[in-house]
């Protein structure tokens, strides 16, 4: 019987295995890559930057969503509930979330960095470790940290 397989040409085999061999090493840059991102149990925030936080939260969320974070008529913004709805998610989602939208009775009102601030206590609350350094109020680096439960 004809054998198919020994009329292959030679050097398409080595076109196949480069190939395979650029895919290999290019997953694993991504693997690298991905491994490099921060997340919330990385100190992206600090313990000042959530005293601050813990005042806002106290004048303009905590009627609604208690003063323990634990919610009521609004969802809890602390806790298992909270982190498995927003884990994996960039904390860009949460500050702008807060920013766009709450207070619920004054949509708008915060700036980016009284978000980023109550963003900051709410990690606190959380129990995700304090830093040097204050969460950012900038939308690229807020990008780079993702929300781990
Ligand atoms: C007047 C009541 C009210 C106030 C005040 C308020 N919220 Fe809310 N908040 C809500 C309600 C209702 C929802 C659920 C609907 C929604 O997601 O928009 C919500 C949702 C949220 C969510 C999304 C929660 C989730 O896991 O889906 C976050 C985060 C949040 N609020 C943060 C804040 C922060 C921070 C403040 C203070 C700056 C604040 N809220 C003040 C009523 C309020």
């Amino acid at each position: 019987m004809r054998s198919y397989a020994k009329q292959v040409n030679p050097a398409w085999w080595k076109v196949a295995v480069a190939g395979l061999v650029s895919v290999v090493i290019g997953s694993s840059t991504l693997a690298v890559r991905a491994e490099q991102a921060k997340t919330t149990k990385d100190a992206v925030y600090s313990d000042a930057q959530a005293k601050r936080g813990e005042e806002l939260y106290a004048a303009q969320c905590s009627s609604c969503h208690a003063a323990d974070l634990s919610g009521g008529g609004a969802p809890a913004l602390a806790g298992a509930d909270f982190l498995g709805f927003w884990d994996k998610t960039p904390a860009a989602d949460l500050v702008e979330k807060i920013q766009s939208s709450m207070p619920a009775n004054s949509p708008g009102s915060l700036t980016r960095a009284q978000a980023a601030d109550i963003t900051a206590y709410m990690f606190k609350a959380n129990k995700f470790p304090a830093g040097a350094a204050d969460l950012s109020a900038d939308a690229a680096a807020l990008k780079a940290i993702n929300i781990a439960k």
